[in-house]
């Protein structure tokens, strides 16, 4: 195991950058588990996720449709398609199960969870988890806690750190 990184954003904008940085280093099959609660930023993440990969449509919360998809038209690092969930109103496992995501993602696929610490069982054996928490004393800052789950993470730990940099505080 790594030890986690540890960032922190000062606005929303500086959270899509984040978004953006790691885009850059993902691949298709790529999970990633977005984790905190209501407006920490799951969203904003995503939006930024989606700009580096060239996606114009806005990105936005798919929790009445479950998952969302955008086709990447340039494809700078191979990834075809963009999957954006949200399995917030799922309460079984078997229903985030159901929603295939592990198996959407091999064909050039990437997915970004919201809510995505439920889905831990099903799709964490080879994932990246992100937790978003709010500051208790700015209301614009946010806490982003990585942690590698599965060998393809691990794998890029020191590149996805690199990329991370301008947000890193000491951990
Ligand atoms: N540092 C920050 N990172 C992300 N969002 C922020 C930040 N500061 C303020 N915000 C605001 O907080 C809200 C986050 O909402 P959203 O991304 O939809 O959250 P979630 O999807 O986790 O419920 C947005 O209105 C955003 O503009
Ligand atoms: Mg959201």
């Amino acid at each position: 195991m790594t030890a986690p990184v540890v960032l922190v954003t000062t606005s929303a904008e500086a959270t899509r950058e984040v978004g953006a940085a790691l885009a850059a280093v993902c691949v298709p099959g790529d999970v990633l588990l977005l984790a905190g609660g209501l407006g920490a930023g799951k969203t904003t993440f995503a939006q930024g996720f989606g700009r580096a990969l060239g996606i114009d449509e806005p990105v936005t919360s798919p929790t009445f449709t479950l998952v969302r998809q955008y086709e990447v038209a340039t494809r700078p690092t191979g990834v075809r398609t963009l999957f954006h969930a949200d399995v917030y109103r799922l309460e079984r496992l078997g229903e985030i199960a159901d929603l295939g995501l592990g198996q959407l993602v091999e064909d050039g696929g990437v997915a970004l969870v919201e809510w995505g610490d439920a889905a831990e069982p099903v799709l964490g054996a080879d994932a990246l988890l992100l937790a978003l928490a709010a500051d208790a004393d700015h209301d614009e800052w946010r806490t982003v806690t990585l942690t590698a789950r599965g060998p393809s993470w691990l794998k890029r730990w020191k590149e996805l750190d690199v990329a991370l940099t301008p947000w890193r505080v000491a951990s």
